[in-house]
């Protein structure tokens, strides 16, 4: 339709070949098809870049850290987290929010004059489904009182199903803090959408409360359980 030229997205995804077992879970959670492994041969994952839009979830979904999204890498979030948590992390509220109606929803309460907590720190993702669970752990190892992951409505994820996967990855997230001993309600999920900077700010009264309700100790506790998995992970 478009002779000699397609418009592609510049947020893409793109395997890293050494690494990948070629076992299709990126393939399984593409919501546009662009992924194809062929599993029984054992080639690696290959991405239909023309077909990705970069909503970075097999990025996220993938065990074996062998899909990156363009601008949107794993040591570029990590690193954000580092800097939000930094300084005095017990005091913040780390938020990742989508860029399509979370973030725009942050927006509209700050063009909006509302007042919600100063201490929130967000972290724009271009969907929810970009947030990996090496995130959450990152950030809760880092000292993080609570997290809040938000993203659209189900049925308004502006990469079609995307945020239905983030909502499946918080529910096993949340699984295994109550088994290693941490509060699930420290992790929370959001659904925010651009129109609702009353809800932001709602939310976020609420996220502020519950950030005050986690104890120092608390914090300790958890930064030290999950130290150790990782030492015993090697
Ligand atoms: Fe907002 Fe997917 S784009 S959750």
């Amino acid at each position: 339709m478009h002779a000699g030229h397609i418009t592609a997205e510049a947020i893409t995804a793109e395997v890293i070949p050494e690494l990948c077992k070629s076992c299709g879970k990126c393939a399984e959670v593409c919501p546009y098809n662009a992924i194809s492994v062929d599993v029984k041969a054992k080639q690696p994952a290959k991405i239909t870049t023309a077909a990705c839009s970069g909503c970075g979830t097999c990025a996220a979904e993938c065990p074996f850290g062998a899909i990156t999204t363009h601008h949107f890498t794993d040591p570029q979030i990590t690193q954000q987290i580092d800097a939000l948590l930094e300084d005095r992390p017990g005091d913040k509220i780390l938020t990742f929010a989508c860029n399509w109606c979370s973030y725009a929803g942050a927006d509209y309460a700050g063009v909006s004059r509302l007042q919600y907590p100063p201490n929130a720190r967000l972290i724009r993702t271009m969907c929810s489904g970009r947030v990996a669970d090496s995130f959450i752990w990152h950030a809760f190892r880092k000292g993080a009182p609570v997290i809040l992951v938000s993203g659209c409505h189900i049925g308004d994820c502006h990469y079609i199903d995307a945020n239905h996967w983030t909502e499946k990855r918080i529910g096993k997230v949340r699984a295994k803090m109550e088994k290693r001993g941490i509060r699930p309600e420290r992790l929370q999920l959001e659904w925010i959408s651009a129109a609702e900077g009353v809800r932001f700010a709602e939310v976020m009264t609420r996220m502020e409360a519950l950030r005050q309700s986690v104890t120092p100790a608390e914090i300790a506790a958890t930064v030290a359980a999950l130290e150790k998995k990782t030492a015993a992970a090697g």
